[in-house]
């Protein structure tokens, strides 16, 4: 798995102290089934804004343990629905895996804002604020990546295809000079032929001719 916005050292450490209980949970696991952003999965979504929450709650100065969850459970639901409704849907999911944190459950329902504006009661606080920031920042990176990524495997695959149509344009020359070679060895052979029996004919001939000859001259003299 390709994983993006890597925590290490202790960020690391805190994170997977937080995200433990959830991410062992076997529903979570099969996020993994589910497409998200284009290429990637829902569970590498999850894990690439929960990391971003961690670190962006020590920045804005938030609750780091109310970021994370929210941002590891935002989506936590097997639908295709891209409207509001799929957050309050995470939310319920979030609960049933053991959520109790009040404040990550009413993020995970709001998440969409402004979608559902009206229908849900957004928390208008710095963890809210976090979670946004995190789930566009990790949204526009997964985009971005699996577009950049899918270019470069595509010129690489063209250039294969490049390399092999020029590598059998090679292998068709040199069969047919080899196939020319091959005929103008015939031709000359078949010259060599023709010149052969036709200077030995002409030495038959003059040969019968001398004979002849002397035949004649020899009648002569009697
Ligand atoms: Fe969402
Ligand atoms: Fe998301």
């Amino acid at each position: 798995m390709l994983s993006l916005f890597l925590l290490r050292g202790k960020d690391r450490d805190e994170l997977s102290k937080i995200i433990a209980p959830y991410v062992s949970h076997e529903r979570f696991s099969k996020l993994r089934r589910h497409r998200h952003h284009l290429f990637f999965n829902r569970h590498e979504h999850l894990i690439h804004t929960a990391s971003l929450c961690l670190r962006l709650a020590k920045l804005f100065r938030a609750d780091v343990e109310t970021c994370v969850l929210a941002g590891l459970l935002h989506d936590f639901h097997e639908t295709r629905v891209k409207g509001y409704e799929h957050g309050l849907e995470s939310a319920r999911n979030a609960r049933k895996v053991g959520l109790r944190n009040l404040h990550a459950i009413s993020i995970i329902e709001a998440h969409m804002f402004p979608l559902g504006f009206g229908k849900v009661s957004v928390p208008k606080t710095r963890e809210f604020a976090v979670l946004k920031i995190a789930d566009a920042l990790a949204a526009v990176t997964e985009v971005a990546y699996g577009a950049l990524h899918s270019v470069a495997v595509r010129s690489i695959a063209h250039s294969r295809i490049r390399f092999e149509e020029t590598r059998d344009i090679l292998v068709r020359i040199s069969r047919e000079i080899e196939r020319l070679e091959r005929s103008a060895e015939g031709a000359f052979e078949e010259v060599l032929e023709t010149a052969k029996s036709a200077v030995g004919t002409a030495v038959n001939t003059a040969v019968e001719t001398a004979t002849t000859v002397t035949a004649i001259g020899k009648i002569r003299k009697t």
